[in-house]
């Protein structure tokens, strides 16, 4: 019988992470790389590049642990044959991505600027997987969802995470593409409002099932299984819902909008992070450190996103203030929230999920790895995004008119960047580590797996 291919979708997913985090090291600087390398390696090309490949981990790390988890929940074996199918069409689609840019044939929008003949290919992997996400999820054994809370669904919260993320990223991912037909490409307010509501909305989506992978992760290693049934997790469920029907508003200020709807917004976005950052600190309380655990790399990853999550979220409320926005707005500081928030919230948290499988699987790294990775990641995330900030405040501050040359102006916001840049290469380091020493211990025989050490502690 053929393997899972939980293992293979990590390897995929951190592949493209590496790759993508040394072409943005290319492109964070590029203006000051010499000519014959920039007209090889183009800006244009590079950020595209950057972003897929970065989007690309995420979503091959989430699909990854979803069969992952679908296999532990059900006890049931996965089609196997039909999900090597699907990684074999992610690496295909993934790689047709990339020649595209390679040969300059783009098309798309925002993070889908690929040529959008291939998004018909995505969303097909896209209905396979919801496909397999549901037709297994109705196998999830009660045991998982506490029978004696008299919880009204047999389905654990992150279970229902995963399929609303699912059911929006569909619907909002056929959303970027409206701009094709010409009611709405060609009346630019319709336009931009669609656009930047559905990239909004996208981002939502695939934070609701890194959500859910958080909670898993939580009940299934020291929170003890009622942690996915609890008030606070049914809450967060909820927030992340609305968050993803109105969270948008927030996005589109410049653009006609009801006023209640952006109030609502803003307040639902923010939340919504307040109360993943309470159930991970409550866990943490409940929790065995993380060097005394099985469990020590997933616990250390969790807890990494809990501080980043509280940093992340005071930039997010002081860029959607109006006024501030006006300013902010298409400078690095909003480069620094969506990077903010891609590396230093969801890339732990699927971090974490690969350092679950390989303890689960008896291939787990050492407590000592763990910890100096956490260490470096942070300290290597906090100069990249000060640095960007830096940046941001610069070009707020002479972008607006202060008459400043364009060559003047682009070196001052350039040497604002050197932080970044320099920061960048301990990043590059953290991830290169990982992924070599996962793929490492993936590779050599199997020592027992462990068992989560709480089985049915409950959280507040
Ligand atoms: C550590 C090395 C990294 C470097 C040097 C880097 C550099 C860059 C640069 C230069 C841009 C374009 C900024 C602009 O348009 O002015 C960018 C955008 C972006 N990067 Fe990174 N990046 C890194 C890591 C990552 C990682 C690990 C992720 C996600 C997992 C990520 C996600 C993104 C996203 C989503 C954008 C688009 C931001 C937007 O919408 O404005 N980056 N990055």
């Amino acid at each position: 019988m053929t393997r899972n291919p939980s293992p293979a979708f990590f390897a995929l997913g951190l592949g493209a992470l590496v790759v993508s985090v040394l072409l943005g090291n290319l492109a964070l600087l590029s203006f000051e790389l010499p000519q014959w390398l920039r007209d090889v390696l183009p800006f244009r090309m590079l950020r595209p590049m950057h972003v897929s490949l970065a989007v690309g981990w995420l979503f091959a790390g989430i699909i990854g642990f979803v069969y992952y988890a679908l296999r532990e929940l059900t006890g049931r074996p996965l089609p196997h044959r039909w999900l090597w199918v699907h990684w074999a069409g992610y690496a295909l689609v993934g790689l047709a991505i990339m020649t595209a840019y390679t040969v300059n044939i783009y098309g798309g929008r925002e993070y889908w600027a690929f040529p959008p003949v291939l998004a018909t290919a995505i969303l097909a992997l896209w209905l396979f997987f919801g496909g397999v996400l549901i037709r297994y999820g109705r196998h999830i054994q009660r045991t998982h969802c506490c029978e004696d809370t008299g919880h009204f669904t047999r389905w654990p919260t992150y279970w229902w995470m995963w399929l609303t993320g699912w059911i929006f990223f569909t619907f909002t991912f056929i959303e970027t593409y409206l701009w094709m037909f010409p009611f709405w490409g060609k009346t630019v307010v319709r336009d931009i409002t669609v656009q930047w509501k559905a990239q909004g909305a996208l981002v939502g989506s695939w934070n609701m099932f890194l959500y859910g992978t958080s909670l898993y992760l939580m009940a299934h290693t020291a929170g003890g299984r009622r942690v996915a049934c609890s008030p606070v997790g049914w809450w967060l469920y909820l927030l992340g819902l609305v968050n993803l029907i109105f969270g948008w508003a927030h996005h589109v200020y410049p653009v006609p909008n009801a006023t209640w709807i952006r109030g609502l917004a803003y307040a639902v976005s923010m939340t919504e992070l307040i109360v993943l950052a309470r159930m991970i600190a409550q866990w943490r309380q409940s929790s065995t450190p993380p060097d005394a655990s099985a469990f020590h790399g997933t616990l250390r990853w969790l807890h990494t996103t809990e501080r980043w999550i509280f940093v992340n979220l005071i930039l997010a409320i002081a860029i959607s203030v109006p006024v501030v926005n006006l300013y902010t707005h298409g400078t690095h500081f909003t480069v620094a929230h969506a990077m903010g928030t891609t590396i230093g919230i969801n890339t732990p948290i699927l971090l974490a999920a690969l350092f679950y499988v390989l303890e689960k699987e008896g291939r787990r790294l050492s407590a000592g790895f763990a910890r100096h990775s956490v260490r470096m990641f942070n300290v290597g995330l906090a100069f990249f995004w000060a640095g960007f900030l830096l940046a941001g405040a610069v070009k707020a501050y002479y972008g607006w008119g202060k008459g400043l040359e364009w060559a003047v102006y682009r070196h001052k916001v350039g040497n604002a960047l050197w932080v970044s840049y320099a920061a960048s290469f301990l990043l590059i380091y953290v991830f290169i580590r990982i992924a070599w020493r996962a793929w490492r211990a993936a590779s050599r025989p199997v020592v027992p797996a462990v068992k989560p050490e709480v089985e049915e502690e409950a959280i507040p």
